[in-house]
């Protein structure tokens, strides 16, 4: 699909379809669409198609055209104005452009006019990466490929006068953004006899090649080797070779600058191990790289958008499988950072192969770290399916991560990381054992985290696993991986301020 903006005059604007949006109930219509109708389509204002539209969002009504060169008019309901807010934006978009695809459209139509009175910034960019989103589809697998997977061809933004030049900028970045995550969905979308670690480590090594990025991946004798017992412990089991990937990207003039530090689980499978997860829990645990996932499509973004600052990827993958040489429950690790480890839940294996990524970030002396993990199924009955959790040892790093969301339509909320959870991770044979109790869960795994964090480093743990996977499709997009995280991620390499930490 390609974007462009079109400077010419509305009488010689064509396409298969322009879309205008409207809420529900409104009094008026938006102010752009009443002067176009008023000025070159009255025959829009005459259609009863116009009296049939409700507003509703995931509605949309097409108003046919006889012998204009607007051949329809696509008009997309916001939902009433008091609730609108980003994601609802996003997600009329997305359902509008898949009805456009639906109907066979070519090339769609989009003036800029039709943007006014929306109460929200930068919708050209929201615009772009919702029409990249609602019209991913991911059929690698299929046999018979969608026929109208191509469509529509051509998106323009039609304006009659000359557009400022900060919104070629925007559709830029929109689209950077939307296929890092078109890119992240791919790779939690592909099954996990495909999307090994080796198969990831090559995906950042492509992307280290195409952009000019540092790329590094251990092996599993140097992961041992350099002591990373907990992470080790996971891929035991595994016929799987496990990797350790670090990616590096720095402008010019910025090295010797302390990086950003993501950190990313990167479990291509989890089974649970020993602990084996039960029929109804096990099935979609492919979704278990997507903070891997998400960190190599923020990649691929800034690849384009080179933001102003360095930054620094870990991803540890591995798969986590029962087998003779798989780690038993009660076996006692020592961890990279030398704190020793019983574990005693071979399913709690996304802190253990963490705790040794964020222990081994402070070779690259990070400014600030951010993780990003499906981690525990606990978030998911705390916050629901759409909601990220944040932990973290700074009220910066959590404004930041919460804001930087806002801006974008991903949901983040906190828990604590009080002192008096302590208790629940303490061991009668090891430093620290790797579960809790089931209540408070979610928290007990950051606490275990934050054990592994270097010393005096603003850091902020992500739990994304109810928003990393979409069990259902829904009218704005298809179901699997949603790439969650990757646009708050381009949002936070925008605004942190890493001299301010
Ligand atoms: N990968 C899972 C968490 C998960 C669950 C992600 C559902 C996405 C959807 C994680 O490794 C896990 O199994 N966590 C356990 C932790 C428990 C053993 C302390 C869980 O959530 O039950
Ligand atoms: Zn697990
Ligand atoms: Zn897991």
């Amino acid at each position: 699909m390609e974007f462009s903006i079109i400077t010419e005059p509305a009488s010689a604007w064509s396409a298969d379809a322009v879309v205008f949006f409207a809420f529900k109930d409104a009094d008026e219509y938006l102010p752009g669409f009443s002067s176009w109708m008023a000025s070159d389509a009255d025959w829009v204002a005459g259609s009863p198609a116009l009296g049939d539209f409700s507003g509703e969002l995931d509605n949309s009504s097409v108003i046919y055209g006889s012998g204009s060169s607007v051949q329809r008019v696509l008009l997309v309901g916001l939902g009433e104005e008091k609730d609108f807010s980003v994601d609802k934006f996003l997600q009329a978009v997305s359902t509008a452009l898949r009805k456009c695809r639906e109907l066979k459209f070519r090339t769609v139509g989009v003036p800029l006019v039709a943007f006014e009175g929306i109460p929200l910034e930068d919708k050209l960019e929201h615009f772009v990466v919702a029409a990249i989103e609602g019209l991913y589809s991911f059929d690698e697998f299929k046999s018979k490929k969608d026929e109208k997977k191509g469509l529509p061809e051509t998106i323009r933004f039609l304006t009659e006068d000359e557009p400022p030049a900060h919104l070629a900028e925007m559709l830029l970045k929109g689209q950077a953004v939307g296929q890092g995550m078109g890119y992240a969905r791919d790779l939690v979308n592909l099954p996990p006899n495909v999307a090994n670690p080796v198969y990831l480590a090559d995906e950042a090594k492509k992307l280290a090649k195409q952009y000019g990025f540092k790329f590094k991946a251990m092996k599993r004798k140097e992961i041992i080797d350099k002591g990373m017992g907990a992470f080790a412990s996971v891929f035991r089991g595994s016929n799987d070779e496990p990797r350790m990937i670090t990616l590096e990207y720095c402008p010019k003039d910025r090295e010797g600058q302390k990086p950003l530090v993501l950190v990313g689980k990167g479990v291509t499978f989890d089974t649970g191990g020993i602990s084996l997860k039960p029929t109804g829990f096990i099935e979609d645990m492919k979704c278990d790289m997507g903070g891997a996932a998400a960190i190599l499509g923020f990649f691929r973004a800034i690849g384009t958008i080179k933001p102003d600052l360095p930054v620094v990827g870990i991803l540890p993958c591995a798969d986590n499988m029962p087998d003779a040489s798989a780690t038993r429950p009660g076996e006692v690790v020592t961890s990279f950072s030398g704190k020793t480890i019983e574990i005693l839940n071979t399913d709690a294996e996304g802190r253990l192969l963490l705790c040794d990524a964020l222990a081994y970030s402070a070779q690259f002396e990070p400014a600030a770290i951010i993780d990003l993990a499906t981690l525990t199924g606990g978030c998911i009955v705390a916050f629901g399916w759409d909601v990220a959790a944040v932990m973290d040892n700074s009220a910066l790093m959590q404004n930041l991560v919460i804001e930087s969301g806002t801006r974008v339509g991903e949901r983040f909320w906190p828990m604590p990381l009080w002192d008096i959870y302590k208790e629940e991770l303490k061991s009668e044979v090891a430093d620290l054992k790797n579960i809790g109790s089931r209540e408070g869960m979610t928290i007990h795994a950051g606490m275990f985290l934050k054990e592994f964090v270097p010393e005096d480093v603003p850091w902020a743990h992500l739990d994304i696993a109810g928003p990393a996977w979409r069990k259902k499709k829904t009218p704005a997009g298809s179901a699997g991986g949603t790439g969650f995280g990757v646009r708050t991620l381009v949002e936070i390499a925008e605004r942190i301020d890493l001299e301010d930490m």
